[in-house]
């Protein structure tokens, strides 16, 4: 039902095109053009999980702008090692497979190792999982089970791992994504659903305890994004239809006229939870989305002697 929904929907938008306000609005990836006068992280240093695309490279690129140094630690090392040579020598990549906890504690004490501490930890690492077969009632356990382990295993991992060390340093920021998805039911597959769900749960569970420690832990809902993970998904629904067709029909899916939701949308906010500038924010989920989630229009038909 949930997969209807969705193919639905990106049916319905499908149709819609772009406006050509949105169109000019596009700066494309990465950054989009930071013409920052102050380094928002000047000093710090960040662990970014699936930093080697999408949104997570996207923030990567956002942090080192405002002068952090950035581990992008991800499953993918051929992509990982291109990206951390690609955003400069602030920037490296250490392999990582979330699912395992021995991986993740090895990159955070690497990190910890090489530049005596971890101010920021970005829990980004995600995949979608199969979109057949659509109904909850023929459920596949063992697919359940793997995207439950990328998308809240890997994220609950961690959050233990960076807070052996931020508890005891009582700094420190811990950043998790969760997903439009995890907002409003039906947007996607039950499985990545059920885990973007849980993502907020987690960080309240986790804030209640590391408040006390001067630690922060937040999580950010973006809408749809044309990464490498939404167009590998679409072509799945859409295995004719071209990439750039698709790239299109992602900016189209937004409710906010004039402006479509891009990896630096995203970025910018981790950069404002990460640094200073949200100091006193903790325990949230910071919605992106263009108020997609905020509203629904009524659809019903209207009487005929209206
Ligand atoms: N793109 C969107 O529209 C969108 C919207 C909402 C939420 N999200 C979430 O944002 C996060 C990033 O997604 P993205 O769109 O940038 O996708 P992406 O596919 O571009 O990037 C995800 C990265 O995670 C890595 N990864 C996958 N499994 C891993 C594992 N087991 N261990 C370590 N790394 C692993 C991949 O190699 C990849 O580099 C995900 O959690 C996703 O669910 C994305």
């Amino acid at each position: 039902m949930a997969a209807i929904v969705l193919i639905r929907s990106i049916v319905r938008n499908f149709k819609r095109p772009a406006t050509a306000a949105s169109a000019a609005y596009s700066t494309g990836g990465g950054g989009g053009g930071c013409t920052c006068t102050s380094k928002k992280l000047e000093g710090k240093v960040a662990l970014i999980t699936g930093g080697a695309s999408g949104l997570g490279k996207a923030t990567a690129s956002e942090f080192l702008r405002h002068g952090a140094r950035v581990v992008i630690a991800d499953l993918d090392a051929e992509t990982g090692t291109k990206t951390a040579k690609e955003l400069g020598s602030e920037a490296e990549f250490v392999r990582c497979d979330v699912t395992v906890e021995a991986d993740i504690a090895g990159a955070v004490e690497m990190t910890v190792e090489r530049y005596g501490k971890l101010d920021v930890m970005y829990n980004n690492a995600g995949i979608v999982g199969p979109m057949t077969p659509a109904s909850i009632s023929q459920l596949d356990m063992t697919e359940f089970e793997r995207v439950m382990r990328i998308n809240v295993f890997g994220v609950v991992s961690g959050i233990k791992h960076a807070a052996k060390f931020m508890i005891p340093a009582r700094s420190g920021c811990i950043l998790c994504t969760s997903s439009v998805a995890g907002v409003t039911g039906g947007l996607a597959p039950h499985s990545y659903t059920i885990s973007k769900f849980t993502t907020p749960g987690i960080v309240k569970s986790a804030a209640s305890e590391l408040c006390e420690h001067g630690v922060r832990i937040n999580c950010i809902s973006p809408g749809t994004v044309a990464t490498p993970l939404t167009l590998s998904y679409l072509q799945k629904v859409f295995p004719k239809v071209s990439e750039e067709k698709l790239r299109e029909t992602v900016k189209g899916m937004g409710e906010l006229k004039g402006a479509e939701c891009e990896e630096a949308d995203v970025a910018k906010a981790a950069l404002y939870l990460a640094s200073n500038d949200g100091k006193y924010v903790t325990g949230h989920n910071l919605v992106v989305d263009g108020g997609m989630t905020a509203f629904k229009i009524a659809g019903f038909p209207f009487p005929s002697d209206s």
